[in-house]
């Protein structure tokens, strides 16, 4: 058998990213192909990725451990499905993500539900479906979530969310770099009082513990330590109510490298600490039941999708080159939310190959009339001209769904799934003149 040079692992060279743009084609299709079927700008998701994804992750975690894809990162049906049918559970965050799972077809008792201000027709809608555990944010969500479960006679089971801040000693679960402290969870004192009450509570089932670290970690420590720390308080709370533990869930925040620069996360790293954690499970009586649930989003679906863009215009402004691209950040608004670029590539769309001119620092923006919207400052590349293609990577995740569509009235694009070489519309362009006939006029201004 003879194998080809380039198979060979070499040394010293990271293995190539589990990512969309492979050999400047997104999924295996030529960009202009995608670009001329389906316009621009587009959403792209390669579903090999995310069948990539979802095993890498799964090969090196115990058995113990159960993945629900937090729905959050991108709620396009057709993702939510193909992962439903990989057999991962759901993390919903709303009545709307409620619906979308049961859209897709995911069985209710794979579903939990995790989220501040969950309104009353959310939690019924959640009781109603029977879902796997709803988790509780407040004294308030838990009184009202046992008079909901009582009305419609069942008994729901529920996780009890902590909240994670530095202060807070006595949990012991290590903030790293959660902006909203204070919003999410109950502190120690709220907890004890609320895991009693659940626990003498007809109408509830105290399944555990839940606690979100942090989004984005690309350190298998940092991760690791928030689980140990999750499980240590999960345990404290079950001795407190004499009743062992069913669920400890840790959680999301499994990053991904934005930068050509950032390493990926160390996966080997990551199940070896899991492994470490839920060696003793088998021998506790508190732990021996009790599964270990990870809630990721962005580490499933991020590197799986590409935003294709056509630049409609370019300058040069006091000697730099400025391209504008027919989408922008009221589509991808993460780069301005957060300030972090995304890998910008320039994508073939001219008969002549692409990137042959001197490579310099090029500004790549948006059509929006705002300065935010900047996808680049200076995005090495030989400088694209009007009608090529750039692909904004790393999008699967918080991407279209975190965005501003509305903003400027421009078309909401398509986004279309890719896999093995075939592209299907999962959601259809919108115009702006959509929207337009939805809206009516006040009676005064139609003359009514
Ligand atoms: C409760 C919960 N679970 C899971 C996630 C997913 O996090 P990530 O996409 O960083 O894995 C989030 C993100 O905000 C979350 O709030």
């Amino acid at each position: 058998m003879s194998v080809a040079l380039d198979d060979r692992p070499r040394r010293g060279r990271p293995p190539a990213r589990n990512e969309i743009l492979r050999a400047g084609r997104l999924g295996g299709m030529a960009p202009t192909e995608l670009a001329e079927r389906f316009g621009t700008p587009l959403y792209v998701y390669d579903l090999g990725v995310v069948d990539g994804q979802v095993a890498a992750l799964r090969a090196v975690l115990p058995p113990v451990v159960e993945l629900a894809y937090a729905v959050k990162a991108n709620p396009a049906l057709a993702i939510v499905a193909h992962l439903g049918r990989l057999g991962l559970g759901a993390d919903v965050a709303s009545g709307g993500e409620l619906e979308t799972v049961t859209r897709s077809g995911l069985s209710a008792d794979r579903v939990v539900m995790t989220g501040p201000g969950k309104r009353d027709d959310e939690l019924r809608a959640a009781v109603a479906a029977g879902i796997r555990a709803i988790t509780v944010e407040s004294p308030g969500e838990l009184a009202r979530l046992e008079s909901i479960a009582a009305t419609a006679g069942r008994r729901q089971p529920v996780m009890l969310r902590a909240a994670v801040s530095e202060g807070d000693r006595l949990e012991r679960v290590r903030l790293v770099g959660d902006d909203g402290a204070g919003k999410f969870g109950m502190d120690a004192a709220d907890l004890g009082v609320a895991a009693c009450r659940a626990a003498a509570s007809p109408h509830l089932e105290l399944l555990g513990l839940h606690a979100f670290g942090a989004s984005n970690v690309l350190d298998a420590g940092g991760l690791v330590e928030h689980v140990a720390a999750t499980v240590a308080t999960a345990r404290r709370m079950a001795r407190t109510v004499g009743a062992p533990l069913r669920l400890v869930d840790a959680g999301g925040g499994l990053g991904i490298p934005y930068e050509g620069h950032q390493e990926s996360l160390d996966l080997v790293r990551l199940g070896a600490g899991l492994h470490e954690i839920v060696a003793g499970w088998p021998a506790d009586p508190i732990l021996r039941d009790a599964r270990l649930l990870l809630e990721p989003g962005r580490f499933l679906v991020g590197p799986a999708g590409a935003y294709l863009a056509r630049v409609v215009d370019r300058k040069t402004v006091d000697g730099s080159v400025v391209v504008i691209l027919d989408g922008g950040v009221h589509h991808v608004l993460r780069p301005a939310l957060v300030g972090q670029e995304h890998r910008i590539r320039a994508v073939a769309s001219r008969p002549e190959p692409m990137g042959t001119g001197r490579l310099q620092p090029v500004t790549v923006a948006g059509p929006l009339c705002s300065g935010l919207d900047v996808f680049s400052q200076a995005a090495v590349m030989s400088p694209p001209e009007v009608g090529d293609l750039l692909a904004i990577l790393d999008v699967g995740a918080y991407g279209f769904t975190e965005s501003m569509p509305l903003f400027l009235s421009h078309p909401i694009p398509a986004e279309v799934a890719v896999r093995g070489g075939r592209a299907e519309l999962i959601r259809p362009r919108v115009e702006p003149g959509r929207w337009l006939d939805e809206q009516v006029l006040p009676a005064w201004d139609a003359g009514v």
